[in-house]
């Protein structure tokens, strides 16, 4: 009889589940065909663009924006929330998913808008385990020609302002060195654009093929930790006897300027205010050359000697690296070197998100488990007495 008792109750509590599902579903489509009603008085044209970041209730006939293109990469990733924090109304484009800039005239869904900024951060690249990779190299040639030819052509018809990301590599005669060598050719001979390069950013990513060393290593180590189920309930790394140990592709002699994105950002934005004074690539680096195992040293200390880092023997594509000149009026005034966070800081910040995000996930995988068993015990309970 209490086998039966106890089937009745589930019945009953997945009809529950399945009855408030629907309900919400019900609300949330209903919201939907008034708002339809409401925005079919709206330009069609504006309309189209809420999913690049128009925000139809606060856009007027004189509003102007600023456009990122490729902002789903790891600087317009956060490029955009720092510019929205800063009152700048933000468009995107985040991949080619969203909008493909390899099709001509694809950006002319932006004609009828202001425009006082663009951001060309779109780029067919990857961190070193994409970029070394031999049949990618076709790609990267292929895909940017096509997307700088499509978007140069637009900036240029409508004499857009806008800042090119190119790169310390710009000499190396790799795919990637190559194409930025050519963009940077061509913005030589444009009024509307300038050339910020970038040495090495590093941030938070999500994990995949196309990834940088330092969130590559900081996944890694927090996948080589054996968390025990008290630690995931209670949201907290354990501590280890012995650091876990990771592998680095590499020897780890390979030196690198290493920036964290909050001061790219913060870079990228000035050359924006100060943009009609630049007529120079401006190149964001650090100055302070790292190698790989240094980088190693930098992990264990913020992981609170947790994880450490094997190397191998074999040597890292040899890459020609520009020197950043460090030293314009634009450094000296307004990128201050003295408010770049270290490696330390930076590394400590990127640990501790993935490692927070990490654990919840983690976390709350223990706590449903652990709430699902705790309502069958009071039930079982219940039956019993
Ligand atoms: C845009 O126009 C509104 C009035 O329609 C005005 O109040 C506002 O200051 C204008 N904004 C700019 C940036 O010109
Ligand atoms: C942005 O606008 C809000 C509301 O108008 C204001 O409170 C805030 O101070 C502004 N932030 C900046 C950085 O200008
Ligand atoms: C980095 O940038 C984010 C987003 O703007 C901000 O919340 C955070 O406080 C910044 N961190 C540091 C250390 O500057
Ligand atoms: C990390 O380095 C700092 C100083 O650079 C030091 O105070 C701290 O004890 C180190 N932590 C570990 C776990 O080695």
């Amino acid at each position: 009889m209490s086998v039966s008792k106890t089937i009745l109750i589930c019945c009953l509590l997945f009809l529950n589940c399945f009855l408030l599902i629907k309900c919400q579903t019900k609300t949330k489509s209903q919201g939907h065909t008034k708002e339809n009603a409401k925005e079919q008085t709206i330009d069609r044209s504006l309309k189209d663009l809420v999913p690049y970041g128009l925000d139809l209730s606060t856009h007027r006939s004189n509003s102007s924006y600023v456009l990122v293109l490729g902002s789903g990469g790891l600087i317009g990733k956060n490029l955009v929330p720092a510019l929205r924090k800063a009152n700048y109304s933000v468009l995107e484009v985040t991949g080619r998913d969203h909008l493909d800039l390899r099709v001509e005239n694809a950006l002319t869904i932006f004609d009828n808008l202001e425009i006082s900024m663009v951001y060309f951060l779109a780029c067919e690249v990857g961190g070193s385990k994409f970029l070394s990779k031999k049949e990618n190299s076709d790609i990267i040639l292929k895909h940017n020609r096509q997307i700088h030819d499509c978007t140069f052509d637009y900036l240029e018809k409508r004499n857009l302002p806008f800042i090119f990301s190119s790169s310390s590599m710009v000499d190396d005669p790799s795919a990637y060195g190559t194409i930025k060598h050519e963009a940077e050719e061509t913005i030589s001979k444009l009024e509307n654009g300038r050339i910020v390069r970038f040495w090495n950013v590093y941030g938070v990513e999500p994990i995949g093929l196309k990834t940088h060393v330092v969130p590559d290593w900081v996944q890694n180590c927090l996948l080589s930790i054996n968390i025990p189920i008290v630690n995931s309930l209670l949201g907290s790394l354990p501590k280890l006897d012995e650091p876990a140990l990771i592998h680095s592709l590499t020897d780890g002699n390979e030196k690198r300027q290493y920036l964290h994105t909050n001061d790219t950002v913060n870079g990228l934005i000035l050359m924006m205010k100060h943009f009609n004074s630049i007529d120079f690539p401006v190149d964001l680096g650090t100055g302070v050359w790292s190698d790989l195992r240094q980088l190693g040293k930098v992990l264990l200390n913020v992981s609170d000697n947790r994880c450490g880092v094997k190397f191998n023997e074999i040597k890292a594509t040899e890459r020609i690296i520009r020197e950043p000149v460090l030293d314009t009026w634009f450094h000296r005034n307004y990128w201050l070197k003295e408010d770049f966070l270290s490696l330390e800081q930076g590394m400590k910040l990127v640990f501790n998100k993935m490692s927070k995000s990490f654990l919840i996930n983690r976390t709350s995988k223990y706590r449903a488990i652990l709430t699902v068993s705790l309502i069958l015990i009071v039930f079982t309970i219940r039956l019993f007495f």
